[in-house]
């Protein structure tokens, strides 16, 4: 990507287009499109963090436009917040796609592009540019939504279906930047996390719309709480 491609998409935090670019570097020639920054209310309280855009967020610049999106914005009314009481973001922040070729009976061969889960290499690449966010926003409350962002931030061993819905006081895997062949470290700082499951589940899964609903009513308790 350009530059001027780049800083077009940087997002609301500013982050240093250099940054950005060593991020994008590292990921050279995986199958990834386009780049998102993250949006909303920084300083604020509140952060989401997602898996990675999808093809609607990469062409429209927004994050969670699609159909997760609507779902995402189920979550806000029970809530009873708007996109701007919070910061939205992903772990990782182009597009992770695969291409199927497509041999059709009534037309020529074709290829179609869909989403793929990222690679935990590809979450860390991009892992300097979430610290950075969080850094920006200093949260009181994450929301992670769905795996990849509850893995990124808490470590490989959870899974959020055994940990959804409840909020945990802990350290944050963060990276140095500077030192990216160190691995992940832990923060010193201790943040509110909230796993929820990723909106786009209930689109597969009809049988979690209860179990959201569930949990947004606890998410909404905690906010209070921990706002106070
Ligand atoms: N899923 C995400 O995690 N982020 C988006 O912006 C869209 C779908």
């Amino acid at each position: 990507m350009s530059k001027a491609q780049i800083e077009s998409q940087i997002g609301n935090v500013k982050l240093s287009p250099a940054r950005i670019s060593e991020c994008l570097e590292r990921v050279a020639g995986h199958r990834l499109e386009g780049f998102l920054g993250g949006y909303g209310k920084f300083p604020g309280s509140l952060m989401m963090v997602g898996e990675a855009p999808g093809a609607n967020e990469i062409e429209k610049g927004i994050p969670f436009c699609g159909q997760a999106g609507k779902v995402l914005d189920g979550y806000f009314e029970a809530l009873n917040i708007t996109r701007n009481d919070l910061y939205i973001t992903s772990a990782v922040r182009s597009r992770p796609y695969k291409d199927k070729i497509i041999q059709g009976k009534h037309h020529a061969e074709r290829s179609s592009r869909s989403n793929r889960t990222p690679t935990s290499y590809e979450v860390f690449a991009f892992a300097p540019i979430l610290d950075a966010e969080i850094e920006a926003v200093q949260p009181r409350i994450i929301i992670t939504l769905g795996n990849i962002a509850l893995q990124r931030l808490l470590g490989k061993g959870h899974q959020v279906s055994n940990v959804h819905g409840q909020a945990y006081r802990s350290r944050i895997q963060q990276v140095d930047a500077d030192h990216m062949d160190q691995g992940y470290h832990w923060s010193d700082q201790e943040y509110w996390i909230f796993p929820m499951y990723h909106p786009a589940a209930v689109l597969y899964n009809r049988s979690l719309t209860d179990v959201i609903a569930n949990d947004l009513v606890i998410l909404r308790k905690c906010i209070d709480e921990i706002q106070e």
